[in-house]
Order: structure tokens, then sequence, then C-alpha cells
């Protein structure tokens, strides 16, 4: 049988040099500091965490904008890191990225047309007619109208757009689209419409998503599976049922606390999160999340906790393994 697996990242990590002055070595800043998971076919990661956790950092290793410091990544079958140029050319179609900003990720001089076609033009060898009857045919898969053809964006709404950039991502028919924060920037409103055709094409282009978002009630609506971060890392990975229903790290319970409307039927318990969000460049030893964490006691300042498999979730987390 034919896998549904369709990309396998390691222990991905991505670390940046940062100057510091007055002669000093550069420090490191770990971005990204050690992730694993799989996509699969029709299925959604959804990847949550406070601002700086290293998601948008994960969304350029995984469509190949940059290259991990760390780690193996195989995309299709193949790993990229031993890939020739041309074979990691046609894996580059193969992911496709959304980005938040829908009025910045469109050219303002580019008709949506133009802007639909420009994919297939510099990726293969279709002819014009060819290209233009599959934008058309994109744009009314995602609701558009076929007289928006020929208008600029400006011309567009703020949700009108990120179904254009959805258009676009989906015109080299990829089977990875990367969603980084798709619907932060809509009014909740129009969110919905947008997370119902998200929701549509992943079945009807057989679509894997890595979901990007700061927000558990958008990801209640769409993922299968989800992997908080904290500080780089992944603190819990599980699916979206065992998420809301029995987080396991504070720092999951932390966030869900947060966000009233994710989970109405669970017990009331308000989790403060204390303090600021450490710097990736100087994190807390042991946990990272220890200086904010209720739980913590010794071995937390000592020992960093590994992400290890804990009956409906993979944790990292001591005080989980120790009750
Ligand atoms: N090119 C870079 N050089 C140095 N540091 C970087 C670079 N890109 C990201 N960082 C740092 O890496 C960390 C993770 O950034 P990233 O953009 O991945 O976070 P994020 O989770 O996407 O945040 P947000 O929710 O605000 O989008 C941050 O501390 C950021 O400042
Ligand atoms: S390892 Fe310790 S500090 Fe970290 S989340 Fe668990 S209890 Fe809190
Ligand atoms: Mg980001």
């Amino acid at each position: 049988m034919e896998s549904d697996t369709v990309l396998t990242a390691t222990d991905l990590t991505r670390h940046y040099p940062v100057a510091r002055g007055n002669f000093q070595k550069p420090a490191v800043l770990k971005a990204l500091d050690g992730a694993s998971f799989t996509l699969q076919k029709r299925k959604t990661l959804a990847v949550v965490g406070e601002s700086g956790c290293g998601k948008s950092t994960l969304a350029r290793l995984v469509t190949m904008i940059e290259p991990p410091t760390s780690g193996e990544l195989i995309i299709g079958g193949e790993d990229i890191a031993k890939a020739s140029r041309s074979k990691i050319k046609s894996l580059r179609s193969k992911v496709q990225i959304v980005f938040q900003n829908p009025y910045g990720s469109l050219n303002p001089r580019q008709r949506i047309g133009a802007a639909l076609e420009e994919p297939l033009l510099v990726n293969t060898s279709m002819p014009k007619a060819e290209r233009a009857e599959k934008a058309r045919a994109m744009m009314a898969r995602v609701g558009l109208r076929s007289e928006h053809y020929d208008r600029y964006p400006h011309m567009f709404s703020g949700g009108q757009r990120q179904r254009i950039a959805i258009a676009r991502a989906l015109m080299l028919d990829p089977e990875i689209l990367v969603l980084d924060e798709p619907v932060s920037a809509l009014d909740v409103s129009i969110q919905a419409q947008v997370l119902n055709l998200l929701a549509e094409l992943q079945d009807t282009h057989d679509l894997a998503y890595l979901f990007i978002s700061h927000d558990l009630s958008v990801v209640k609506h769409i993922a299968d599976e989800v992997m908080v971060m904290y500080l780089g890392r992944p603190v819990e990975h599980t699916t979206r049922e065992r998420l809301f229903e029995t987080p396991r790290h504070p720092y999951t319970r932390a966030l869900l606390s947060a966000t009233p409307i994710a989970n109405p039927t669970a017990k009331k318990e308000r989790i403060v999160l204390a303090g600021e969000l450490p710097s990736p460049i100087d994190p807390p030893a042991g946990c990272a999340f220890n200086p904010r964490c209720s739980l913590a006691f010794g071995r937390c300042t000592l020992e960093r906790p590994e992400l290890l498999d804990s009956h409906t979730a993979k944790v990292a987390c001591h005080a989980v393994f120790e009750q």
C-alpha cells in the first residue's frame, strides 16, 4: 500500500549567529532546536506557541527556503541534504507556502490572472492558453469570479486576497501546503470561510497541511494533530482531541486556559503565564519553561526534558513522568 507520509522531519534545528558587539564572538540563537514530526496526506499538523518560539523558522525549513543547521528532512522519499539541484527544484514545487499577510504576498502591479499563471510560466512548459485555463479553474475553485482575472490586488478584500494566495500556492499541484498564520490577519467572520475553504481543498487535492498559528481556537477547527512549541522545541505533540481534552504539559495547559473558547467543557482552570518568553540566545538551564512553571522542582533547572511517549501524548516534562 502506498504510504500516506509525505514528509518526515527528524531532529531539525536552525541556529543563527547574532552579533554581540564589543569584539565578542557572535552568540548562537537557537530559533529551532530539535523538532521531529511527519506530515500525512489529507491531514493537518498544527504548530502552536507564542511569538518567537520558532514557528516561521520551521516553515522556512520545510519549504526549503533555508537549509536546517542539522537534522534530516525527507520530502517525497528524498533526503533533501542529498538531493541534486534539479531534484530540489521539483521538490520545491511540491511544497508551497501561504503567509499571514495577504497584502504583502501579492505584487501590487500584477493582475490576478498573471499572478496565478506565474508559477506555471516559471516551472513548466505549459502553453499560454492552458495556463490561463488552469488559472481560471483555480479561481473558481477558491471562490473567485472570472471577471477577477484582470483585476489588481488592491481591488480585493483581505479574505479575497488570501483566497488568491491559496490559489497561487496550488497552481503547481503541491502535496504539502505550509500555512503560516493564514487567517490571523483576517476578521473573525472571514476566518471561518477561509478555514472551510482550506478544509475542502485538503480533501479535493489530497493535501498535507502544516498549519502554523498562535491561536488555539483556530487550531481547534482544523488540526488533526497539534505540536506545541516552546523556545524552539516541541513540548507536547498529540491528537487534537487529546490536546484539548487532556492537555499534559504545563505550558499547553497555560495556553489553553488563556483561550476560553477553545475548551468550554473543561474544568475552569485559569493558569496565568507569568513573565515573558526568555531569550532563545540564553535560554534557562534545564527545562526552558522552568521560570514560568508552577510545577517546577529541582530536576527542572538541571536537566532538559526530552519529548517522550506518555500514554496519550508525547510530552517533554519531568513532572509528567514522575507522577
Ligand atoms: N534570520 C534570523 N536571524 C536571527 N534570528 C532570527 C532569524 N529569524 C528568526 N530569528 C529569531 O528566531 C526566533 C524564532 O523566530 P520565528 O520567526 O521562527 O518565530 P515565530 O514562532 O514564527 O514567531 P511569530 O509568532 O512572532 O511569527 C526569534 O527569536 C527570532 O528573533
Ligand atoms: S520539566 Fe519541570 S519546569 Fe518544565 S514543564 Fe515540566 S515541571 Fe515545569
Ligand atoms: Mg512567525
